[in-house]
Formats: structure tokens, sequence, C-alpha cells
């Protein structure tokens, strides 16, 4: 069984086939084409332990723009929120549908539910990773002509430009996911936190010796945008850890990707951020709302990313 767990667990080529799927069903979608790959009729179950707009939405619409449909379980309406097992929801609801994704907390709850599941499961966002978004993430870089060697042929920009990512705030599940794809992908990344806050080593450790891609970790902000030519950052506390919230802000000072650091970033840099988006801590108001900031098309990739993550789980693990 294949599933989409993390992109650790992913090879460059089957995360390059990903790409070129969402990029081939947003054309024909954008072109009143409706395509049907391989969805038609199935069921997704969207299993929700954490809040969601944008994610929620695009695997919703998704599903029934493939020609198949979803159902929208909340922790709080099904039994699992009140104690029944990963493994024993597992069994029962793959029973049922055809495809699962679940956003949850540790990661090794998505992985147990994966073990005990009979249809592909998707993380859809656990506290050490956010793999979806980085799809759309990447196909909103390769919309804007910045990508790798590969990706550039699905490109509609004749200057393609390599890329520098600068993320810039918290070692979270958004800093992980960009590890695994720099690693995954080949690209320059450098990723700022303050003292404390890096990435898990672990995972670091891992990207780094995957690859040839240069990764870089820093506490230092401006040396990490210097010449950049994606800038991304992500809330400062992430769902799960609003406790820690004001000893984040004290620490997070001059975290914050404001103009004075964008300057520093390459003159044709794009801001990337995953939202939702907390203006004056993680990010200015004036970046945000700038011309350099890409935030909404990334945020509406998400729904081409999302059919193109399930149609490749459809084509991998379903008789034609
Ligand atoms: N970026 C993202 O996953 O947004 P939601 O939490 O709204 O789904
Ligand atoms: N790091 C954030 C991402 C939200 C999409 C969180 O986990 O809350």
């Amino acid at each position: 069984m294949k599933h989409f767990l993390s992109l650790k667990d992913y090879t460059r080529e089957e995360i390059l086939d990903i790409l070129k799927l969402s990029i081939e069903i947003k054309n024909s979608f954008l072109n009143g084409q409706k395509i049907i790959p391989n969805f038609k009729d199935k069921i997704l179950a969207m299993i929700f332990e954490k809040s969601s707009t944008r994610t929620r939405i695009s695997f919703e619409a998704g599903a029934y723009q493939l020609g198949g449909s979803s159902i929208f379980l909340s922790s709080k309406d099904i039994q699992l929120g009140r104690g029944e097992s990963i493994k024993d929801t597992a069994r029962v609801i793959s029973s049922m549908v055809d495809m699962i994704m679940i956003r949850t907390f540790e990661q090794k709850r998505i992985e147990e539910f994966a073990e005990y599941s009979s249809v592909p499961v998707i993380n859809a966002l656990s506290d050490e990773f956010h793999p979806t978004q980085l799809i759309a993430d990447y196909l909103t870089m390769i919309e804007n002509g910045i990508s790798m060697d590969i990706s550039a042929n699905y490109s509609q920009h004749k200057i393609v430009r390599k890329p520098i990512v600068c993320y810039i705030g918290d070692g979270n599940n958004m800093a992980n996911s960009w590890l695994f794809l720099a690693s995954k992908l080949g690209f320059e990344l450098r990723i700022a936190t303050p003292k404390g806050f890096e990435p898990i080593s672990e995972f670091v450790n891992i990207a780094t010796k995957e690859t040839n891609a240069k990764i870089n970790i820093t506490n230092n902000p401006k040396e990490a945008i210097n010449n950049a030519n994606v800038v991304t950052t992500d809330t400062w506390v992430s769902m799960g850890q609003e406790e820690d919230k004001n000893i984040k802000i004290k620490a997070f000072k001059g975290f914050c990707v404001n103009n004075d650091l964008m300057r520093l970033a390459s003159k044709n840099a794009i801001f990337l951020h995953c939202l939702p988006a907390y203006r004056g801590y993680e990010v200015s108001d004036d970046v945000i709302e700038g011309s350099q900031s890409k935030v909404f098309q990334e945020a509406q990739n998400r729904l081409h990313a999302q059919k193109g993550i399930m149609s490749f789980l459809g084509e991998k693990n379903w008789k034609k």
C-alpha cells in the first residue's frame, strides 16, 4: 500500500510525478475540461483532530472535482475523540471508504493509522510534517519560474531560476517539510530560527546526508535571506502549542519577515506562507500584502496539489 505520510519516504521521481499530475489536472480544470483520472465514485474520509480552512476545503472540493465524494469527520464527532484506539478506527473507516486523510498531533499516530488501514492514507498535517502543503508551495514556485532543472520543464517561464529558499521562523512541521523537499529535489535551503527552536536535528541529519542539496541551519535571519529568491515563514505558535505563545513572542524578536529583511533577498524574490498568517508577528502586513507575496496563489494551489496527490495514490494503489 502506497501512502503519503511524509516527503522523507518519497523519492525525487515520485515527488515530480505528483507535481506533474497536479499541473496537468490544474490546466485541464482551468480549461473547463473535467478530467477524472481514477477517482470516479471513490470516497475520501477526512479526519481532523485539529482545525483547518484550506486543507479541508481543498480536499473536499478536490475529491468532488475528481468525480468522487468526501466525508468530513471531526474527532469531536467520532469515537476517536472519546478514546477509541487508532488501530480500531483505521480498520473500521478503511473498510468503508477508498482513501483517508488525517490531520493530527504526533506523526506516529498517522503511521499507526496507516499500518492498520486497508486503503491509502494521506498526512494532512502532523506535529512533525505538512507534506501536502509543500506540493502546493513548489507548484507555486514552478509557476513563478523558480525550480530545479527537471521540474523547469513544467514551467511556462522561459527563464527559470534555481531555488534558493529561505525559511525564517519556527523549526516546526513546515520547516521539517522544507528540509525534505530540498533534500529530495536538491535545491539550496537556509533555515533561520531563534536558538532552541531549530528543526528536529535527526531530520536535519537525514536530510543533509541523503542529498547534494545545500542545507544551512542558522540563528541569523539576515545571513539566511541574503540573495534568496523564495522567502517563507509560518506561524510561531502551531496548533497545540498555544501555551507557549508568550515565550515564543519574546524569543522570536527579530524574526518577523518585514520589508527591512525582504530588501536583503533577491530583487525578484517571492514570499510564501502556508497560512493562516499572524500579521505583525511572523510577517508584516506590508510584506504579505506586497507585490512579492504569492500567498493566495499558493493557497489556491492547495486544491490542485490535493488532486495531484489523490490521483497519484489512486494510480499506485488501485487496479486499472
Ligand atoms: N495551510 C493550511 O494547512 O491551512 P489550514 O490549517 O487552514 O488547513
Ligand atoms: N505550523 C502550523 C501550520 C498550520 C497550517 C501548525 O501546525 O499549526
